[in-house]
């Protein structure tokens, strides 16, 4: 057990995690784009902001939290996600008072016991965006673009965007009495989940995996014939604008996320390759959950894209960088005796800005210069007893195979010249 890591974790080996910063870089340029700043928040946070934040009845709160109790008797949980804990900063700090928008982004590991599987982990990473402080449906239309500028820069096709609106306070309760009295005479033949669902959450019924609840379902009434005129509203100038920017969407009636806060905009990015764990993003706005946290009542909206699915499509269309070693110089030593004369010229070159490295283990010649090769050294500089009397190096260009005498002193200067060409 002890040389295994929990089940659902992954270690980021130094490989990957090459290709964990390309995306990080990706995800960093495009927030700057748009004007969002990076909000870290810490891991664990009181178990009561996610029980009134996410909602007690969802499957998160009911099924995947890692919850314990402090040796202080505090009750904690790993977050499961970030926007409540995104919105508990806000307040907390009082950002409002600042700017009217607070545009946050936020990268880390979230923790949900799942049953893990391809894309599906315990410990698994978000890119969020949290746009907290307006109701203007352009927000949703920049939130939305956003994530699908991002996912396209870094090359993925096949994305198919699904939005809907989950209505509002107002208009939710007249479509829930409406699916419920659909629902009803299928009561006994829907699964124990969604039994239960149907009298706390009767909207996860319609996005039930199971295919018998699917098929049940089928007919329902929607949600969109129900919305209050606001919402309405909201929703129509949500659409023109997409269809201005030229974001293609689906309607998908039966988007109902598996988050109690949303209101309103509701939508997912799928990547249908990934099969079963095919959504990327999920997001929507959240009008009521700062209020429901403390605050007084502001609206919000954003998302998270899971980046171990969006490094698993990279993957998949072969869209993943070669990640070429990128020394300048290796530092090459014949024998024990030149090592000190050896370290201290791969210091000046450190000092000097070149990435460089030596060898440390007293390995042969040959297996020095195999490392200089397939660290991808762009020169060896190779030092012996001889080297270090006369006070030169031989400079080895690792591309070219030639070779060259240089004075040490003469050394930063020459490869100046050479590497910075
Ligand atoms: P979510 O839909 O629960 O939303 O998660 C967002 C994304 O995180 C999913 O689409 C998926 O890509 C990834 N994800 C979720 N669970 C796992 C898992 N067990 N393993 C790997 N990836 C996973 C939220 O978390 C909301 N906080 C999003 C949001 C932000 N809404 C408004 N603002």
């Amino acid at each position: 057990m002890l040389t295994m890591g929990p089940r659902g974790t992954k270690d980021i080996l130094p490989d990957a995690s090459e290709q964990w910063r390309f995306v990080e870089t990706k995800i960093r340029s495009v927030c700057d784009l748009y004007g969002y700043k990076e909000i870290r928040t810490p891991i664990f946070e009181h178990t009561e902001l996610f029980l009134r934040g996410i909602g007690e009845t969802t499957d998160i709160v009911e099924k995947e939290m890692y919850s314990f109790t402090d040796r202080g008797k505090r009750n904690i949980t790993l977050r499961p996600e970030n926007t409540a804990a995104v919105v508990r900063a806000y307040l907390e700090h009082k950002l409002y008072a600042d700017t009217p928008l607070n545009k946050l982004f936020y990268i880390g590991p979230m923790f949900r016991y799942d049953r893990p599987q391809a894309g599906r982990y315990r410990q698994f990473h978000q890119f969020g965006v949290e746009a907290i402080g307006a109701s203007n449906a352009a927000v949703d239309a920049e939130i939305i673009i956003l994530a699908v500028q991002f996912l396209k820069a870094l090359g993925l096709t096949e994305l198919k965007l699904n939005i809907n609106s989950v209505g509002c306070p107002k208009c939710r309760p007249v479509y829930r009495e409406k699916l419920q009295a659909f629902l009803h005479d299928k009561l006994d033949e829907l699964c124990h989940d969604c039994q239960s669902r149907y009298d706390r959450n009767p909207m996860r019924v319609l996005d039930c995996k199971n295919e018998k609840c699917a098929e049940l379902s089928q007919g329902a009434p929607e949600m969109a014939d129900c919305l209050c005129d606001e919402c309405n509203t909201h929703f129509n100038q949500l659409k023109n604008l997409l269809k201005t920017a030229n974001i293609e969407f689906v309607l998908n009636p039966r988007l109902v996320r598996g988050l109690d806060y949303y209101t309103k905009t509701a939508f997912e990015i799928q990547y249908s390759p990934l099969g079963a764990q095919s959504a990327v993003c999920g997001g929507g706005r959240y009008d009521g959950l700062i209020e429901e946290c403390g605050g007084s009542s502001t609206p919000a909206i954003g998302f998270a894209i899971g980046l171990e699915r969006v490094l698993l499509a990279l993957e998949k269309q072969s869209l993943l960088p070669d990640f070429e070693g990128t020394l300048d110089a290796l530092v090459v030593t014949l024998d024990i005796e030149s090592q000190s004369v050896a370290f201290k010229i791969l210091c000046d070159l450190r000092k000097a800005n070149f990435k460089s490295d030596m060898d440390f283990a007293g390995r042969s010649l040959k297996s020095q210069m195999k490392q200089a090769n397939k660290v991808g050294a762009k020169y060896a500089i190779i030092i012996g007893e001889d080297e270090v009397k006369e006070g030169s190096v031989m400079l080895k260009n690792m591309q070219t195979g030639e070779q060259e005498k240089v004075e040490t002193k003469d050394l930063v200067d020459k490869l100046y010249a050479e590497v910075r060409d």
